[in-house]
């Protein structure tokens, strides 16, 4: 320890300004807090304006902290998009959950660097602690290898280089795609109508060619058909290529099948294929138990995922990847340099993440994961889930009660798509001139309820055609948005159909 005259440090701020400032930046963010719920979800400027208001030179000398804060309340927070309000239905994002803010910035108080263990050694453990508790709470083995990662592409990214490291059958490590032994194409496979377009970019960065990403047809139900992926897998292996990968969606994007993971392990264990299950919106579904049927097998699955910026609501952004064999995680990234871990060998028993993930620096994400779990609780955060799926099931009933509507699908989860079908076109329906009409109008609502800042909501293509979809995840979401939400939808409709 050592003792010194407390002196303000080149670059520190003045420990009285900071706190006066500090607690400020608190009332900042309680203040947007209190009215998150009146504000408009999506800001009404046009790139153009938000453009015209950051163009002004960077200070020669720099500014004050207060002046910072002045700047963020009235410059930026106004044009940001209310991700955390109750009315935010687009994309899949999560709310942000208060305790993850302060989180945030305790980790941010110490800069941990999450790489190794020498850097932050409660980091370490808090992030093997998290692994543990979140595979406990869906049901997978608790000796799990894992790493918590930016997201869910990342997840899905790291899940197969380490399937690649794993099954590719010479060592890739050295030579990559270049080994001289290579023969026959790597394959990965997902579900046609419900695969995530993230499976598409890793495989890219892989650099295996988006060719190598095989589509496997979809029952009508959406989830991916298994007797169909048996069969393209044995013609695949006796063209020479190499299966390798098979992504499960677990809860897909447009509306949440949970693919069945036990059929899709017995084809994977039979051709000796990796299964990963993608899990960045659904997978915490396996921790309630009238959806745990759902996840049968989900334990043979060798990685899984979930993004915890969507529903776990810790704020942006985290993903967290489970692999049920560590050591071939740690294989697949394993690196070495004198400067990382002592220059003579030693005997490392210590966790450094750094060996288990494509990051050497490492944000302290573990911390606000780990907060957010303990400050709900297990049986806390089943409400908070089986909440969001109540609220998909009552906006599925409107839906359905309503005769302007078309239900496309049952809810699984919290993801829900509905297209919107005045009566009086229904009958036409089967004419194609009257779906593109169709498709155009349900675009058309969905551009005027963003206009309008009450409620943020896209479309998205089920079957081929224009739908209206609705993530329903935010912890802050109640019975009364959804019910505005879908009047306006219906109002908004029937103005634009009149017209
Ligand atoms: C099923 C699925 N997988 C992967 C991703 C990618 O996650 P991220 O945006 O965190 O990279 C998403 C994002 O919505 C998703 O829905």
């Amino acid at each position: 320890m050592v003792c010194e005259k407390k002196v303000t440090r080149p670059g520190d701020i003045e420990l009285s300004e900071f706190r006066q400032v500090g607690r400020e930046v608190i009332d900042a963010i309680a203040d947007y807090h209190a009215d998150l719920a009146l504000r408009d979800v999506l800001p009404n400027v046009t790139p153009e304006q938000v453009a015209a208001r950051f163009l002004d030179d960077l200070s020669e000398y720099g500014e004050s902290a207060r002046t910072l804060l002045t700047d963020w309340r009235e410059r930026v927070a106004p044009l940001l998009t209310a991700i955390g309000s109750p009315r935010h239905f687009a994309y899949v994002n999560g709310s942000g959950a208060m305790i993850g803010i302060l989180a945030d910035a305790l980790a941010a108080c110490t800069n941990t660097n999450a790489g190794a263990w020498k850097l932050g050694p409660a980091a370490a453990e808090i992030e093997r602690q998290c692994l543990r508790w979140i595979a406990e709470f869906i049901g997978y083995p608790l000796d799990t290898g894992g790493i918590l990662v930016s997201g869910g592409t990342m997840a899905n990214l790291t899940a197969l280089l380490t399937a690649l490291r794993h099954l590719s059958p010479y060592d890739s490590t050295e030579y990559g795609l270049q080994d001289p032994a290579r023969t026959g194409r790597f394959l990965v496979y997902m579900a046609d109508h419900e695969g995530h377009v993230s499976v598409t970019r890793v495989v890219d960065m892989l650099n295996l060619g988006r060719k190598s990403l095989r589509l496997v047809p979809s029952l009508p139900n959406f989830s991916m058909d298994s007797v169909e992926l048996d069969r393209m897998i044995t013609e695949d292996k006796a063209r020479g290529d190499l299966p390798l990968c098979v992504f499960a969606q677990l809860g897909s994007v447009n509306v949440g099948v949970v693919e069945p993971i036990g059929e899709l392990a017995d084809v994977c264990e039979k051709h000796d294929v990796w299964l990963h299950g993608d899990g960045a919106c659904g997978l915490l579904a396996a921790g309630l138990p009238e959806k745990r049927s759902l996840f049968k097998g989900i334990e043979r699955a060798d990685s899984l995922s979930f993004d915890a910026h969507k529903w776990l609501g810790v704020p942006n952004d985290c993903g967290v990847l489970l692999v049920r064999e560590r050591e071939r995680l740690r294989r697949a990234f394993s690196i070495a340099a004198p400067y990382l871990r002592g220059s003579l060998e030693t005997e490392d028993v210590a966790l450094d993440f750094l060996e288990y993930g494509p990051q050497m620096s490492r944000a302290f994400r573990a911390l606000k994961v780990w907060m957010v779990l303990r400050f709900f609780g297990r049986q806390g955060l089943r409400e908070l889930f089986s909440k969001n799926i109540d609220l998909a099931k009552l906006l599925h009933g409107l839906v359905s009660e309503h005769p302007d509507f078309e239900v496309l699908h049952e809810p699984v989860l919290y993801l829900y798509s509905f297209r919107y079908v005045p009566n009086g076109l229904a009958e036409h329906s089967d004419q194609p001139e009257i779906q593109e009409q169709l498709d155009r109008l349900n675009q058309e609502i969905v551009d005027e309820i963003q206009r309008s800042g009450l409620a943020m909501i896209m479309t998205t293509r089920i079957r081929g055609r224009v739908a209206i979809r609705m993530s329903i995840c935010s912890q802050r979401t109640m019975k009364e948005d959804i019910e505005t939400t879908f009047d306006a939808i219906v109002h908004c409709g029937r103005r634009l159909y009149r017209n």
